[in-house]
């Protein structure tokens, strides 16, 4: 056993040994000479009581050793930071149970999730310490890759930043027939991105200013599912990543440094239609995306996945094993209903501004827990047009469903092929617009709202949020 691999197997002993400590202190390893292995997080199914999965999940303080030789305060789920995968199915009813064992108040929030909205998690489902509060809904929505992170008003950014936020995979009929790889942490890889700046006392240096605010608070450090450039030791065979960006405000252009092609099999909330070749992925704050990397000719050789807009390494990709099951990706993934322009009820204009240092807003607006934005009538289709009126960077999402982009600066054609599926956020590069069609189905409430905002959290905190509700 060469040393890398003996560091492998004690650090990964010792991970599952801490993944049962409920006590709130996990040890992530620190980077040796060797780099640190990648970490995937454990995957939970739920226990089924009543005909029903229930997940019971603990937000608690903790210590990670991002570092050599300091520790760093952290929070996480059922860890201390980040947390569990977690595996839904289509068609069943679940029991997502938070309790809150933090000294403040804070939600939990399934973006992705199609949900009733006093089920979303947003800034109204507040979670005091102490407290248990409980997501119950019937998955009702294709295979996708979600996730889940806190969402309480002017705070988003720092519980984030503190380590809470993990996966939601939901399952289907479809992803089970495809002939995708689907064994988790073996090639089927979640990759969560995320940026952070240390202090010398290892502690997260996170105290953004009016300057950092505006243009989106940027870390330093890159890290993939907790880790700092880690290695993954993969089978030469073609191997699925489950790319979140989860930081606050970066985005990212993701690829390999060797310029090796990849395909893109998924959009936030569902396959697409085919599956897209690319050699660069952008992704902004709350996107997702599913890639199908084939390594079958790569026996013995490494490839390096990056960010090329900052050229910061995110991981190493070792092909060193050989393949023991082998996959082949279809050449049609999923027929994705589409909306019509035609049956559009109305137009939605949304325009993203500023109105001060450090005051963003919608429409002129900022979010104001007490004031309902937006009514949108239950199976009504309708399009949203959202401008960025500013010369910085900004996204868009939406709670409750997914959209479909139609135009980017009222051209059809300037929707990229990997953008053509099934979407909850979108970017929006400076001074440009984006007009999507969407249709609010299944759960309409007259008085708890649904939030749409940008997901560059220090916008979303500093104002550029609003509520709609479905009637
Ligand atoms: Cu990922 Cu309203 O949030
Ligand atoms: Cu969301
Ligand atoms: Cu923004």
């Amino acid at each position: 056993m060469n040393r890398r691999k003996f560091l492998l197997s004690s650090i990964a002993a010792a991970l599952s040994l801490s993944g049962c400590n409920r006590g709130g202190i996990t040890v992530t390893p620190s980077t040796g000479s060797d780099g640190s292995p990648f970490f995937i997080p454990p995957e939970l199914s739920g226990e089924t009581v009543n005909g029903r999965k229930s997940f019971n999940l603990t937000l608690q303080k903790g210590t990670s050793g991002f570092l050599e030789n300091v520790s760093t305060p952290t929070w996480g789920i059922n860890g201390a930071f980040l947390g569990p995968t977690l595996r839904l199915r289509n068609g069943e009813s679940v029991d997502i149970s938070y309790t809150n064992q933090l000294n403040e108040d804070t939600t939990i929030h399934g973006h992705g999730m199609h949900v009733p909205a006093n089920m979303d998690g947003g800034p109204h489902q507040i979670i005091a310490p102490g407290e248990t509060w409980t997501s119950s809904y019937t998955v009702r929505q294709f295979a996708c890759t979600n996730w889940y992170h806190p969402h309480l008003m002017g705070k988003t950014a720092e519980h984030v930043m503190n380590g809470l936020a993990g996966l939601i995979i939901i399952d289907d009929d479809n992803s089970e027939s495809l002939d995708l790889p689907k064994r988790y942490g073996i090639d089927d890889i979640p990759v969560i991105v995320q940026d952070r700046t240390f202090n010398s006392d290892g502690t997260f240096s996170y105290n953004p200013s009016i300057r950092e605010i505006m243009h989106g608070w940027k870390g330093d450090t890159l890290m993939v599912n907790g880790v700092i450039n880690p290695y993954l030791d993969v089978e030469a065979k073609q191997v699925r990543f489950r790319i979140l960006n989860g930081s606050n405000s970066r985005v990212y252009n993701f690829g390999f440094v060797s310029g090796k092609s990849f395909r893109q099999i998924a959009t936030d909330n569902a396959f697409l239609e085919s599956p897209v070749e690319l050699t660069q992925l952008r992704l902004s704050p709350g996107e997702r995306a599913e890639i199908v990397v084939d390594f079958s000719n790569d026996l013995g050789k490494e490839e390096v996945f990056w960010d090329s807009d900052s050229k910061i390494n995110l991981f190493k990709v070792n092909i060193e094993n050989t393949a023991t099951a082998v996959t082949e990706l279809p050449a049609r993934l999923i027929p994705l209903p589409r909306l019509n322009p035609a049956d559009a009820a109305r137009t939605r204009s949304f325009t993203l501004s500023a109105q001060g240092p450090g005051q963003l807003v919608i429409n002129g607006q900022s979010m104001n827990m007490s004031v309902i934005n937006e009514t949108v009538p239950l199976d009504d289709v309708e399009i949203w047009e959202v401008r960025n009126a500013m010369g910085m960077i900004h996204n868009f999402h939406i709670h409750a469903t997914h959209f479909q982009l139609l135009e980017r600066n009222g051209n059809a054609n300037a929707v990229a092929d990997n953008e053509k599926g099934f979407k909850d956020t979108v970017f929006i590069p400076p001074n440009e617009s984006v007009k999507f069609i969407v249709k609010m189905t299944d759960y309409a409430d007259s008085s708890i709202p649904y939030m749409y905002h940008c997901h560059i959290l220090e916008h979303e905190d500093a104002g550029m949020m609003g509520q709609f509700l479905v009637v």
